[in-house]
């Protein structure tokens, strides 16, 4: 999340919830001095596939599958870093965009005006702003769109605005842009476009209906006077990356769910549950003003009500989301679900704030295809990751033994259970991938200019460590794990650094980024990732794009392609400045790409004078072949 007016969402919580100072500031330092000898170790030797770890490297070449068509990996030449305000795609491929923040879901939506945006009336019958997460499905034929809208830029949205203070209608506009929308999609004679009035078109925001299910459903912290029960919450909030069941279920994400709260009394968020998850008085978009729901001192669970995954059935435009508290309550990035060889269900879950953690749900019960799916998401074991420096690890349980904790309460104080057991503080856990073809999982830790200088919203310090390896980490890294005995179920691991983010161009030592890394393929803040069905890892930044100082030579964030076994990360697509790229998915027949343009500066899409929209662009093969 950036370019929120100008302040990220970890820049506003370290503005109005300052982190308390590193005591032991000198130990740190001398502890990533001291690291420094161990990043040698896996990334000393000279080849591109090295940055894949010493030891960890031979074993991938084991277990991974090899091209099973014997042809190379990339379909495509690198393209150059960009600094304008459009989209590059390599020689070959062809973009266009299928939809913007206010094109018309339903036909009774007011056009779009390119200089005030959507009326008030319309502001849910429109696709929303921010696009984010996205998966497709194919429902009785119809191939449709889940995607997230994470947030509102108010500048954008509300542009008559300017410093006033929010008014109702504003407030309602807000929430009726963020959350998700399902939308059927079609290819005709004009390319991709929504299929406007679609049974299947429909908004999810700030105010629709969520049950809240699992272990923690109805406990006490999830009370309010609206829901005495505690199991019925209204609104997904700052929905980030997705992720997607084997049953065809939509997941979104919770992710920066603090900034919509606000406090009439400002010593009621002075509590350590709001301190460490960074609730504080002040609210981003002034609802604390017009719902009381949002204002903490009179409702002080509500805040408790979000930063879940949500669970929606795109199949079924009626059927009310729920939220899955056996998945825990945190900062939520991404949900990447794999079926373990056990027949369990896996999802991969990282909290995208500096210094959190990176953790695993595992189902009790089994997967069946087409058996019954009830319980798979509500009864489970959630565990978080601690990294060895030998390149092992191991998934802890949460548990009452080991927390001190009650199951409510550490799947409501997650944060808190997994500081209680020393898990492994990272530099800001963003998506994690899965490998369809080989039992390894990737997970971008975006950058952490705090670490090694800060401890985190909990005070655990955050001293380099094994795949945080660098302090004052600006460039960020991705790490990789294979499961034991290839089970993503099991809970020991081994892993390494499948690329470390740097500059050789201007870059120093260990920020001149690993191996794999050269003046053809720089970026900063690795975040959104998916692979494809061929085992390609596709990496989407969200970084600094302002191509100067130690970021000189990466231009706009774009996305990039990956090849899990020799390492080599090719640029396929640059977005617009001032943009981040996030949310991959494929259409049925993976011809087309479709990804999301978030939060990019005028004059994309539309041309000068009109607003900046966010879009979900396409992006196909002009031979028509598959790109996936
Ligand atoms: Fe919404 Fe961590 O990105
Ligand atoms: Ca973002
Ligand atoms: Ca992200
Ligand atoms: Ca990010």
């Amino acid at each position: 999340m950036k370019n929120l007016d100008h302040l990220s969402a970890d820049d506003w919580d370290e503005l109005h919830s300052p982190r308390p100072e590193q005591t032991q500031f000198d130990d740190v330092v001398a502890s990533a001095v001291s690291r420094r000898g161990f990043l040698r170790g896996v990334l000393a030797v000279g080849s591109g596939a090295a940055v894949m770890g010493t030891g960890v490297s031979a074993l991938m070449s084991s277990t991974s599958a090899a091209r099973a068509d014997g042809h190379a990996r990339f379909a495509f030449d690198a393209i150059p870093a960009q600094t304008d305000y459009t989209v590059h795609v390599p020689e070959g491929y062809e973009w266009d965009v299928l939809a913007r923040w206010g094109d018309a879901l339903f036909s009774d939506a007011e056009a779009f005006d390119p200089q005030t945006g959507i009326t008030v009336a319309s502001s849910d019958r429109v696709f929303g702003e921010n696009t984010d997460g996205m998966e497709a499905f194919v429902v009785d034929g119809r191939q449709l769109i889940a995607v997230n809208h994470e947030y509102a830029n108010v500048k954008t949205n509300l542009p008559w605005k300017g410093d006033a203070e929010f008014t109702a209608d504003d407030v309602t506009i807000l929430q009726n842009i963020q959350g998700v929308t399902v939308m059927e999609i079609a290819e005709g004679a004009n390319g991709w476009e929504i299929v406007v009035d679609s049974p299947f078109n429909r908004r999810i925001h700030h105010n629709t209906p969520m049950t809240i299910a699992g272990p923690a459903a109805g406990h006490e912290m999830l009370r309010t006077s609206a829901d005495p029960e505690g199991t019925v919450a209204l609104g997904t909030l700052n929905n980030c990356g997705a992720g997607k069941t084997p049953w065809g279920t939509y997941l979104t994400c919770e992710e920066n769910f603090n900034g919509y709260f606000g406090a009439s009394d400002e010593a009621s968020v002075d509590t350590p549950a709001f301190n460490r998850y960074g609730v504080n008085a002040k609210g981003r978009y002034g609802y604390e003003l017009h719902q009381a729901r949002f204002d903490v001192t009179q409702e002080p669970n509500e805040p408790n009500r979000f930063g879940w995954i949500v669970e929606i059935d795109p199949a079924n435009p009626d059927s009310q989301p729920v939220k899955r508290t056996a998945l825990g309550r945190f900062k939520h990035e991404n949900a990447a679900c794999v079926i373990a060889e056990t027949g369990q269900v896996v999802v991969y879950l990282g909290d995208d704030e500096r210094g959190e953690y990176l953790y695993k749900y595992v189902s009790n019960g089994t997967y069946v295809e087409g058996g019954p799916t009830d319980g798979l998401l509500d009864d489970g074991t959630l565990y978080v990751a601690k990294f060895q420096d030998d390149m092992t690890g191991r998934w802890v349980e949460l548990s009452p033994e080991n927390t001190g904790m009650d199951a409510g309460q550490i799947l409501i104080h997650t944060r808190m259970a997994a500081s209680a057991v020393d898990a492994t503080t990272m530099d800001r856990p963003e998506w994690v991938a899965v490998n369809p073809v080989s039992a390894q999982a990737y997970c971008a830790l975006t950058n952490n200019r705090n670490r090694a200088v800060k401890p985190n919203a909990g005070g655990d310090p955050t001293p380099v460590n094994g795949p945080n390896p660098r302090a004052e980490n600006n460039y960020g890294q991705i790490v990789r794990w294979l499961p034991d005995g290839d089970d993503h179920a099991a809970q020991g691991f081994r892993w390494d650094l499948y690329v470390m983010a740097g500059n050789p161009i201007v870059g120093q030592a260990d920020y001149k980024g690993s191996d794999n890394i050269d003046e053809g393929n720089l970026f900063n803040s690795p975040d959104g990732m998916q692979f494809d069905t061929t085992g390609t890892l596709w990496i989407q930044t969200d970084g600094d794009d302002s191509n100067e100082g130690a970021y000189t030579g990466m231009g706009n964030n774009q996305m990039l392609a990956g090849d899990p076994e020799t390492g080599e990360i090719r640029r396929f697509l640059t977005g617009p400045n001032g943009s981040e790229v996030t949310g991959l998915t494929w259409s049925a027949d993976l011809k087309t790409m479709f990804l999301g343009i978030q939060h990019p500066s005028a004059p994309f899409p539309d041309g000068e004078g009109a607003l900046p929209r966010s879009a979900i662009v396409t992006v196909k093969r002009t031979d028509g072949a598959v790109v996936g």
